[in-house]
Protein backbone atom coordinates (compact mmCIF):
# COMPACT_ATOMS: atom_id res chain seq x y z
CA UNK A 1 0.00 0.00 0.00
CA UNK A 2 3.14 2.29 0.60
CA UNK A 3 3.67 2.77 -2.72
CA UNK A 4 -0.24 4.18 -3.25
CA UNK A 5 1.27 7.37 -1.79
CA UNK A 6 0.38 10.60 -4.56
CA UNK A 7 -2.33 8.19 -6.35
CA UNK A 8 -5.34 9.71 -8.13
CA UNK A 9 -8.69 8.07 -8.21
CA UNK A 10 -8.23 6.84 -11.53
CA UNK A 11 -5.37 4.91 -10.64
CA UNK A 12 -6.52 3.60 -7.46
CA UNK A 13 -9.53 2.36 -9.13
CA UNK A 14 -7.38 0.43 -11.73
CA UNK A 15 -5.45 -1.19 -9.04
CA UNK A 16 -8.28 -1.90 -6.88
CA UNK A 17 -10.11 -3.52 -9.64
CA UNK A 18 -7.26 -5.76 -9.75
CA UNK A 19 -6.70 -6.61 -5.93
CA UNK A 20 -10.12 -6.93 -5.58
CA UNK A 21 -10.58 -9.55 -8.26
CA UNK A 22 -7.60 -11.62 -7.51
CA UNK A 23 -9.76 -11.64 -3.48
CA UNK A 24 -12.40 -12.91 -5.79
CA UNK A 25 -15.02 -9.86 -4.79
CA UNK A 26 -17.93 -9.89 -7.18
CA UNK A 27 -18.06 -6.19 -7.81
CA UNK A 28 -14.76 -4.66 -7.86
CA UNK A 29 -15.14 -1.44 -9.28
CA UNK A 30 -18.71 -0.86 -7.53
CA UNK A 31 -16.98 -1.97 -4.04
CA UNK A 32 -13.75 0.55 -4.75
CA UNK A 33 -15.98 3.43 -5.88
CA UNK A 34 -18.07 3.31 -2.78
CA UNK A 35 -15.35 3.11 -0.20
CA UNK A 36 -13.56 6.31 -2.41
CA UNK A 37 -16.93 8.07 -2.16
CA UNK A 38 -16.95 7.47 1.49
CA UNK A 39 -13.29 8.62 2.57
CA UNK A 40 -13.58 12.01 0.00
CA UNK A 41 -17.79 12.48 0.87
CA UNK A 42 -18.41 12.74 -2.95
CA UNK A 43 -21.04 11.44 -5.27
CA UNK A 44 -21.10 8.69 -7.67
CA UNK A 45 -20.90 11.85 -10.51
CA UNK A 46 -17.85 13.04 -9.03
CA UNK A 47 -15.73 10.51 -8.79
CA UNK A 48 -16.19 10.64 -12.38
CA UNK A 49 -15.39 14.49 -12.35
CA UNK A 50 -12.60 14.24 -9.93
CA UNK A 51 -10.54 11.08 -12.04
CA UNK A 52 -7.70 13.02 -11.21
CA UNK A 53 -7.83 14.32 -7.91
CA UNK A 54 -4.99 13.20 -5.65
CA UNK A 55 -5.66 11.78 -2.03
CA UNK A 56 -4.59 13.74 0.56
CA UNK A 57 -1.86 11.65 2.70
CA UNK A 58 -5.10 11.21 5.36
CA UNK A 59 -7.42 10.04 2.76
CA UNK A 60 -5.23 7.71 2.06
CA UNK A 61 -4.48 5.98 5.37
CA UNK A 62 -8.12 6.01 5.89
CA UNK A 63 -8.98 4.71 2.28
CA UNK A 64 -6.36 1.86 3.13
CA UNK A 65 -7.90 1.04 6.75
CA UNK A 66 -11.35 0.78 4.76
CA UNK A 67 -9.43 -1.16 2.64
CA UNK A 68 -8.35 -3.76 4.82
CA UNK A 69 -11.51 -3.97 7.00
CA UNK A 70 -12.92 -4.98 3.75
CA UNK A 71 -10.77 -7.57 3.04
CA UNK A 72 -12.27 -9.50 6.33
CA UNK A 73 -15.48 -9.24 5.04
CA UNK A 74 -16.85 -6.65 6.52
CA UNK A 75 -19.74 -5.27 5.12
CA UNK A 76 -19.02 -1.98 3.15
CA UNK A 77 -22.23 -0.19 5.04
CA UNK A 78 -20.18 -0.95 8.27
CA UNK A 79 -17.37 0.34 6.81
CA UNK A 80 -18.87 3.77 5.37
CA UNK A 81 -21.58 3.86 7.93
CA UNK A 82 -24.29 4.53 5.35
CA UNK A 83 -26.70 2.47 3.73
CA UNK A 84 -28.83 3.96 0.97
CA UNK A 85 -33.06 2.48 1.89
CA UNK A 86 -35.84 3.45 -0.70
CA UNK A 87 -33.53 6.48 -1.77
CA UNK A 88 -33.01 7.90 1.26
CA UNK A 89 -29.32 7.86 2.86
CA UNK A 90 -29.28 6.37 6.76
CA UNK A 91 -26.40 5.76 9.32
CA UNK A 92 -26.12 2.82 10.23
CA UNK A 93 -23.25 0.46 12.04
CA UNK A 94 -22.95 -2.58 13.27
CA UNK A 95 -25.45 -1.93 16.16
CA UNK A 96 -28.22 -2.40 13.46
CA UNK A 97 -29.30 -4.76 10.53
CA UNK A 98 -28.22 -3.38 7.18
CA UNK A 99 -31.72 -2.40 5.38
CA UNK A 100 -31.84 -4.69 2.82
CA UNK A 101 -33.24 -3.76 -1.04
CA UNK A 102 -35.84 -6.53 -0.06
CA UNK A 103 -37.51 -4.69 2.31
CA UNK A 104 -38.03 -1.81 0.78
CA UNK A 105 -41.21 -3.01 -0.86
CA UNK A 106 -43.12 -2.76 2.93
CA UNK A 107 -43.39 0.88 1.94
CA UNK A 108 -45.51 0.38 -0.76
CA UNK A 109 -47.23 -2.24 0.79
CA UNK A 110 -47.73 0.05 3.98
CA UNK A 111 -48.92 2.92 1.98
CA UNK A 112 -51.11 1.62 -0.41
CA UNK A 113 -53.20 -0.80 3.02
CA UNK A 114 -53.54 2.94 5.23
CA UNK A 115 -54.57 5.00 1.57
CA UNK A 116 -58.06 5.48 3.21
CA UNK A 117 -56.98 5.78 6.82
CA UNK A 118 -56.71 9.83 8.20
CA UNK A 119 -53.55 10.53 10.66
CA UNK A 120 -52.79 6.62 10.89
CA UNK A 121 -51.18 5.41 13.90
CA UNK A 122 -48.27 3.15 12.71
CA UNK A 123 -46.01 0.51 15.21
CA UNK A 124 -42.93 -0.32 13.95
CA UNK A 125 -41.40 -3.62 15.76
CA UNK A 126 -37.66 -4.20 15.58
CA UNK A 127 -37.13 -1.16 14.02
CA UNK A 128 -33.35 -1.45 14.05
CA UNK A 129 -31.87 1.99 11.89
CA UNK A 130 -35.52 2.85 11.30
CA UNK A 131 -35.02 2.11 8.03
CA UNK A 132 -39.08 1.53 7.63
CA UNK A 133 -40.64 3.79 10.42
CA UNK A 134 -38.24 7.03 9.10
CA UNK A 135 -39.01 6.25 5.37
CA UNK A 136 -42.72 6.24 6.19
CA UNK A 137 -42.94 9.15 8.56
CA UNK A 138 -40.75 11.77 6.00
CA UNK A 139 -42.56 10.70 3.01
CA UNK A 140 -46.19 10.72 5.22
CA UNK A 141 -46.59 13.71 7.47
CA UNK A 142 -49.58 12.69 8.67
CA UNK A 143 -48.52 9.00 10.31
CA UNK A 144 -48.08 8.74 13.41
CA UNK A 145 -45.63 6.32 14.38
CA UNK A 146 -43.80 4.49 16.96
CA UNK A 147 -40.84 2.43 16.24
CA UNK A 148 -39.87 -0.18 19.49
CA UNK A 149 -36.39 -2.24 19.66
CA UNK A 150 -35.02 -3.91 22.59
CA UNK A 151 -31.50 -2.49 21.57
CA UNK A 152 -30.56 0.77 23.13
CA UNK A 153 -28.05 0.75 20.40
CA UNK A 154 -30.17 0.14 17.88
CA UNK A 155 -32.66 2.89 19.09
CA UNK A 156 -29.45 5.21 19.06
CA UNK A 157 -28.64 4.83 15.53
CA UNK A 158 -32.81 5.37 14.70
CA UNK A 159 -33.20 8.31 16.40
CA UNK A 160 -29.76 9.50 15.16
CA UNK A 161 -31.73 8.74 11.37
CA UNK A 162 -34.71 10.39 12.72
CA UNK A 163 -33.41 13.67 12.32
CA UNK A 164 -36.26 16.43 12.72
CA UNK A 165 -39.32 14.66 11.97
CA UNK A 166 -41.82 15.09 14.72
CA UNK A 167 -44.45 12.42 13.52
CA UNK A 168 -41.93 9.25 14.81
CA UNK A 169 -40.32 8.63 17.83
CA UNK A 170 -38.87 5.18 19.41
CA UNK A 171 -38.77 3.47 22.85
CA UNK A 172 -37.03 1.07 23.90
CA UNK A 173 -39.46 -2.72 24.76
CA UNK A 174 -38.67 -6.34 24.67
CA UNK A 175 -41.88 -6.96 22.46
CA UNK A 176 -41.51 -10.89 23.56
CA UNK A 177 -42.38 -9.85 27.10
CA UNK A 178 -43.84 -6.28 27.35
CA UNK A 179 -47.02 -4.66 25.35
CA UNK A 180 -46.97 -1.40 23.98
CA UNK A 181 -49.76 0.83 24.65
CA UNK A 182 -52.81 1.93 22.28
CA UNK A 183 -53.93 0.50 19.39
CA UNK A 184 -52.70 0.99 15.74
CA UNK A 185 -54.08 1.01 12.41
CA UNK A 186 -50.82 -1.13 11.67
CA UNK A 187 -48.50 -3.58 13.09
CA UNK A 188 -45.60 -3.33 10.96
CA UNK A 189 -42.43 -5.63 11.92
CA UNK A 190 -39.54 -7.59 10.11
CA UNK A 191 -38.50 -9.21 12.94
CA UNK A 192 -35.49 -12.02 13.59
CA UNK A 193 -36.97 -14.83 11.48
CA UNK A 194 -33.34 -16.71 10.97
CA UNK A 195 -33.91 -20.17 12.99
CA UNK A 196 -31.26 -20.87 15.13
CA UNK A 197 -30.26 -24.25 12.87
CA UNK A 198 -29.76 -22.30 10.12
CA UNK A 199 -27.58 -19.69 11.62
CA UNK A 200 -24.02 -21.40 10.57
CA UNK A 201 -25.27 -21.62 6.92
CA UNK A 202 -25.49 -17.77 6.36
CA UNK A 203 -22.51 -16.26 4.85
CA UNK A 204 -20.01 -15.11 6.97
CA UNK A 205 -20.72 -11.35 5.96
CA UNK A 206 -23.51 -11.46 7.51
CA UNK A 207 -23.06 -14.24 10.55
CA UNK A 208 -19.72 -12.53 11.38
CA UNK A 209 -20.60 -8.86 11.63
CA UNK A 210 -24.82 -8.44 11.96
CA UNK A 211 -26.22 -8.74 15.51
CA UNK A 212 -27.30 -11.69 16.49
CA UNK A 213 -30.47 -10.34 17.86
CA UNK A 214 -31.52 -8.93 14.65
CA UNK A 215 -31.31 -12.07 12.89
CA UNK A 216 -32.47 -14.88 15.17
CA UNK A 217 -34.84 -15.53 18.00
CA UNK A 218 -32.56 -18.59 18.58
CA UNK A 219 -35.30 -21.07 18.37
CA UNK A 220 -37.24 -21.96 15.25
CA UNK A 221 -37.54 -18.57 13.36
CA UNK A 222 -41.43 -18.22 14.19
CA UNK A 223 -41.22 -16.91 18.30
CA UNK A 224 -42.11 -13.24 17.33
CA UNK A 225 -45.28 -14.38 14.68
CA UNK A 226 -46.56 -16.52 17.65
CA UNK A 227 -46.26 -13.28 20.03
CA UNK A 228 -48.03 -11.14 17.81
CA UNK A 229 -50.88 -13.59 17.31
CA UNK A 230 -50.68 -13.32 21.36
CA UNK A 231 -50.82 -9.19 21.69
CA UNK A 232 -52.53 -8.70 18.38
CA UNK A 233 -56.25 -8.55 19.94
CA UNK A 234 -54.89 -5.59 22.24
CA UNK A 235 -52.81 -3.59 19.64
CA UNK A 236 -54.49 -3.68 17.04
CA UNK A 237 -58.06 -1.57 16.37
CA UNK A 238 -60.40 -3.55 14.96
CA UNK A 239 -59.87 -2.62 10.78
CA UNK A 240 -56.15 -2.29 11.35
CA UNK A 241 -53.43 -4.30 9.79
CA UNK A 242 -50.74 -6.43 10.08
CA UNK A 243 -47.37 -6.41 8.07
CA UNK A 244 -44.66 -8.50 8.21
CA UNK A 245 -41.75 -9.48 6.10
CA UNK A 246 -41.32 -13.60 6.25
CA UNK A 247 -38.03 -15.63 5.09
CA UNK A 248 -37.82 -17.82 2.49
CA UNK A 249 -39.05 -21.42 1.09
CA UNK A 250 -41.60 -23.10 4.15
CA UNK A 251 -41.27 -20.06 6.21
CA UNK A 252 -44.16 -17.82 4.84
CA UNK A 253 -46.44 -20.90 4.75
CA UNK A 254 -45.25 -21.65 8.66
CA UNK A 255 -46.14 -17.70 9.40
CA UNK A 256 -49.41 -17.81 7.30
CA UNK A 257 -50.41 -21.31 9.10
CA UNK A 258 -50.16 -19.30 12.63
CA UNK A 259 -52.27 -16.07 11.86
CA UNK A 260 -55.10 -18.44 10.19
CA UNK A 261 -54.70 -20.80 13.45
CA UNK A 262 -55.00 -17.27 15.73
CA UNK A 263 -58.84 -17.09 13.47
CA UNK A 264 -57.55 -14.30 11.02
CA UNK A 265 -59.30 -15.21 7.52
CA UNK A 266 -58.16 -12.83 5.24
CA UNK A 267 -54.13 -13.32 5.26
CA UNK A 268 -52.21 -12.42 1.79
CA UNK A 269 -49.17 -13.60 0.78
CA UNK A 270 -46.94 -11.15 -1.25
CA UNK A 271 -43.91 -11.39 -3.80
CA UNK A 272 -41.02 -9.59 -3.64
CA UNK A 273 -39.09 -8.94 -7.28
CA UNK A 274 -37.85 -12.31 -7.36
CA UNK A 275 -41.28 -13.71 -7.03
CA UNK A 276 -40.50 -14.97 -3.57
CA UNK A 277 -43.49 -14.63 -0.98
CA UNK A 278 -41.57 -12.25 1.20
CA UNK A 279 -44.35 -10.58 3.06
CA UNK A 280 -47.55 -11.13 4.60
CA UNK A 281 -50.10 -8.72 4.93
CA UNK A 282 -53.45 -10.20 7.25
C1 LIG B 1 -34.38 -8.07 11.28
S1 LIG B 1 -34.01 -6.64 12.28
C2 LIG B 1 -35.01 -5.44 11.43
C3 LIG B 1 -34.45 -4.05 11.48
C4 LIG B 1 -35.18 -3.06 10.58
N1 LIG B 1 -36.59 -2.97 10.92
C5 LIG B 1 -35.02 -3.43 9.13
O1 LIG B 1 -36.00 -3.91 8.53
O2 LIG B 1 -33.93 -3.27 8.55
C6 LIG B 1 -34.90 -7.02 13.75
C7 LIG B 1 -34.84 -6.00 14.89
O3 LIG B 1 -35.59 -6.52 15.99
C8 LIG B 1 -34.96 -6.15 17.19
N2 LIG B 1 -35.36 -7.09 18.25
C9 LIG B 1 -34.87 -8.32 18.51
N3 LIG B 1 -35.49 -8.87 19.57
C10 LIG B 1 -36.41 -7.95 19.99
C11 LIG B 1 -37.37 -7.95 21.04
N4 LIG B 1 -37.52 -8.97 21.86
N5 LIG B 1 -38.15 -6.85 21.19
C12 LIG B 1 -38.02 -5.79 20.35
N6 LIG B 1 -37.13 -5.75 19.33
C13 LIG B 1 -36.34 -6.82 19.15
C14 LIG B 1 -33.47 -6.22 16.87
O4 LIG B 1 -32.70 -5.44 17.77
C15 LIG B 1 -33.45 -5.70 15.43
O5 LIG B 1 -33.22 -4.30 15.40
Amino acid sequence: MKSLKKFRIIDLINWAEVYFKAKKFENPRIEIEWLIRSVLKINRIDIYLKFDHVLSDQELKTLKSFIQRRLKREPLQYITNSCEFYGMEYFINENVLIPRPETEMIIDIAEKALINKKTPKVLDIGTGSGCIGITLASRNKDYDILGIDISDKALDVANRNKDNLSNISFIKMDILNQTPKGEYDIIISNPPYIPLKDFPKITKDVRGYEPMVALTDQADGLTFYKRYMNIVDNILKDDGQILLEVGLNQHPLEVKKILIEKGILDVKLIKDLNGDNRFILA
